[in-house]
């Protein structure tokens, strides 16, 4: 790049899309390194946990119905928001268990004992997790990024919904309370209204 922020003429080596949104402020490297942070919490210790999560459900069908879409959901926050990394000039650690590390949120293993409550009590706070990662991305581009706001506020949307449905869950298997989410289903599996721009539940 040279001076004043301007790139050259057929140079490879820097992007107008990035330093567009560094002359607005935006630090960047931390943007990069918070958006590894959070794709490794939606990917490693999210969605593969959730998967675990999901099967020690048994015989609660439709608290696994609402699980599988709050796992899947994060499979497409994922796919969402990697390429952003790379358009950013970022990558991928290219090691797993590195990448694990560098999570965000703290991995939602199997809880001991792997009751239902302790379950439920997991998954809502890895969604609180999420609200708060993801909220961070939304400070610090808002108004500055509009490429990386949108799609850390879709997210973030899905997010602010699953806290709900697992409050709704939790109230009522833990303290026999009706807390309602306002949810009812998604269409399919793993709709994700707002990452994948799909249309709502609205018939
Ligand atoms: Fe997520
Ligand atoms: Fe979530």
């Amino acid at each position: 790049m040279t001076k004043g922020g301007v790139v050259k003429h057929g140079d490879l080596s820097s992007r107008v899309g990035v330093e567009v949104i560094r002359a607005r402020g935006v630090d960047v490297e931390k943007l990069i390194k918070m958006l590894i942070a959070n794709a490794a919490a939606e990917f490693a210790s999210t969605y593969y946990y959730y998967t675990i999560l999901r099967m020690h459900l048994a015989g609660h069908e439709d608290y696994k119905e609402i699980c599988e879409d709050a796992r899947l959901e994060d499979r497409a926050h994922w796919e969402l928001i990697v390429p952003r990394i790379y358009e950013l000039g970022g990558e991928l650690p290219n090691d797993l268990p590195a990448f694990h590390d560098q999570a965000g949120c703290e991995a939602a293993k199997l809880p001991n004992p792997p009751t239902v409550v302790n379950i439920l009590t997991l998954l809502l706070e890895s969604e609180r997790c999420a609200i708060r990662s993801w909220s961070a991305i939304c400070d610090m581009t808002f108004g500055k990024d509009p490429r990386t706001y949108d799609m850390a506020s879709r997210i973030l949307n899905e997010e602010v919904e699953h806290e709900a449905w697992f409050i709704e869950l939790l109230a009522h298997e833990r303290d026999g309370k009706s807390i309602p989410s306002g949810h009812f289903r998604r269409g399919e599996p793993g709709e994700a209204p707002y990452s994948k721009n799909r249309r709502f539940y609205n018939p």
